[in-house]
């Protein structure tokens, strides 16, 4: 069997960061949502994985030559992002008629991938599906007597709140069904569409629901929300602090991730917070943030909560307001106002 990671869609609702870094780059708990991928992958003893990306997301191909892994990783291009399906079908090459596993590389799951592979013994498909909040932002599946009856893609009148979330298992009859698909509606070649297409010629579409957290990447405040899951899961209340990280008047609560190369001065950190290397973070309060490589946040004189700090910003200032959340893009400086105070009134 093989995996394949789709990368290559366009990013939009993640900007500003993803004008500067691929959004499964993006690090949640310190580590690019692309890493987790491959290691679920090779956990379920999978070696040969195909990642899809867009040809401008050169990051991806460094990334994944620095990676160590023991799986052989094969790059695959799509130009445009027409679509899942379309994305599928440009891996057609690698994939051949092996049996493969396909995972949306933005997606973040707790659950493993052996329910999923249990359920596709013997089947056409299998699809990992987790109960939802907001059915028609997904691709929702409506069961009877244990079966998918239908797949439908983001619908305006949900038949369930059970979605499809980001993990497949396909035989290589899924190539059939995606020749045939129109455009959705969106424009795009639906991977759900297809999945549906298989279930009306009478292919067996098996699926396992869990219960444990998931998250798709897809917005800024989903992704605060995934590193903070994602660091309880992984830390419980532990603080880890790497390597020449200078500690001074601090108090820290756990969960936070501290990268090497930091310097932490008379600063409140923590819950929830991941700091890349080289951050600076002086007289400041933080929580429930992300902090990413050589961000510098000093002498803020309010508290900073659900934030994210681009790679070497600098926040300064403040005392005006009690609390703020920020998203910063990478190399972005903001001076917040100093609190106005009577002197020199009459
Ligand atoms: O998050 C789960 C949902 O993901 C499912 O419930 C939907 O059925 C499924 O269609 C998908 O919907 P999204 O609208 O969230 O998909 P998105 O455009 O965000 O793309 C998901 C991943 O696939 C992302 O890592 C980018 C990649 N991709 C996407 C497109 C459109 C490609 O590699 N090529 C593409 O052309």
């Amino acid at each position: 069997m093989k995996g394949l990671i789709l990368c290559a869609g366009r990013g939009t609702r993640m900007q500003p960061f993803s004008h500067t870094t691929p959004k499964t780059l993006l690090p949640v708990a310190n580590r690019p949502l692309l890493q987790y991928c491959i290691e679920k992958l090779q956990r379920v003893g999978i070696a040969e994985i195909g990642v899809v990306i867009n040809p401008q997301q050169t990051g991806i191909i460094d990334f994944l030559n620095g990676l160590k892994t023991p799986c052989t990783v094969k790059i695959i291009k799509q130009t445009r992002p027409l679509g899942i399906a379309n994305a599928v079908q440009k891996a057609k090459g690698f994939l051949q008629n092996d049996p493969f596993v396909l995972l949306l590389g933005d997606n973040l799951l707790c659950e493993e991938l052996h329910p999923l592979l249990q359920a596709f013994e013997g089947q056409d498909a299998a699809l990992m599906l987790s109960r939802v909040e907001n059915p028609r932002d997904y691709g929702i599946a409506e069961i009877r007597d244990g079966k998918i009856l239908s797949l439908e893609e983001k619908p305006a009148a949900p038949k369930s709140d059970l979605a499809v979330i980001g993990a497949y298992v396909f035989q290589s009859a899924i190539f059939r069904a995606i020749a045939e698909l129109k455009p959705s509606a969106r424009g795009e070649y639906e991977i759900t569409d297809a999945i549906q297409q298989l279930i009306m010629r009478g292919g067996s579409v098996a699926f396992a629901i869990t219960d444990k957290p998931y998250s798709d990447v897809g917005t800024l405040e989903r992704w605060v929300l995934a590193n903070r899951w994602m660091l309880g899961a992984s830390h419980g209340s532990r603080i880890e602090i790497g390597e020449n990280v200078r500690i001074e008047n601090c108090t820290i609560r756990g969960p936070v991730l501290i990268g090497d190369n930091c310097i932490l001065q008379n600063a409140e950190i923590g819950p929830y917070v991941a700091v890349q290397d080289g951050v600076t973070l002086q007289s400041c309060q933080i929580a429930d943030s992300i902090c990413l490589e050589g961000s510098t946040i000093c002498g803020v004189d309010v508290k900073i909560e659900q934030s994210v700090f681009g790679r070497a910003t600098t926040l300064q200032g403040g005392g005006e307001t009690k609390k703020i959340t920020c998203m910063l893009g990478d190399h972005s400086q903001v001076a917040l106002p100093k609190p106005r105070t009577n002197k020199g009134k009459h």
